[in-house]
């Protein structure tokens, strides 16, 4: 069986294709910023801690992927197919995004072997699914990986489920992927396309 990771970038791989606007709203080390940039995708990826963005410089970099990295709004509107690494959080990303998009993931939670006090919040992730809902394409798709064995994690989980949970079944198809007989704290995956 697929895990619950790669199952999302399954997902997400099915529908992006070259030139697609894309959002990872996690960057972290960069490994799902890497994965949509290698799809040929435009892509916006967001953090809030500069380790994150130096981290994932580097491995686009090593990829032989072009980047480049923004502590500010952007000014302008990108012309060619780029990799973007916004030092903001995601609650933000309509400031910097601002072409229709075709899929988003994220990775909540904090970043492994770092400071666990800077993890993704309720309030602030919500407020990016909103953004992005309203951006999102006909046909385009989001990934939520929750993680949420740390502090604030379940208060986390339940907000994001509670939310995506209330879309309108007419417009949107929600989805959960998660393993049901593990007895840690395994993430689950919630997907959302956008049906009209
Ligand atoms: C689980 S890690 C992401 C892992 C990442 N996808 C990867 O491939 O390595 C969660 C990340 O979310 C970041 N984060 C926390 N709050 C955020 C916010 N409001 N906006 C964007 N990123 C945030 C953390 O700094 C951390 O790097």
């Amino acid at each position: 069986m697929l895990k619950q990771l790669e199952m999302a970038h399954w997902m997400l791989k099915d529908i992006i294709k070259t030139n697609d606007v894309v959002v990872d709203a996690t960057m972290g080390n960069g490994y799902d910023t890497q994965f949509l940039a290698e799809l040929g995708a435009n892509v916006y990826a967001f953090d809030v801690q500069e380790e994150a963005l130096n981290a994932t410089e580097k491995r686009l970099d090593d990829a032989g992927i072009k980047n480049q990295i923004f502590e500010k709004n952007l000014s302008k509107l990108l012309t060619e197919p780029s990799v973007n690494l916004v030092l903001s959080g995601h609650e933000k990303l309509s400031e910097y995004v601002k072409e229709p998009i075709k899929a988003a993931i994220f990775n909540l939670g904090y970043l492994p072997k770092t400071d666990k006090s800077v993890v993704t919040k309720a309030d602030t992730t919500l407020t990016a699914l909103d953004a992005l809902t309203n951006q999102l394409v006909v046909g385009g798709r989001i990934a939520i990986m929750i993680y949420y064995g740390h502090e604030g994690g379940m208060e986390e989980k339940n907000a994001v489920i509670k939310w995506t949970s209330s879309l309108p079944q007419k417009d949107w198809e929600v989805t959960s992927y998660a393993p049901l007989n593990q007895i840690h704290t395994p993430p689950i995956l919630v997907l959302i396309e956008k049906r009209k």
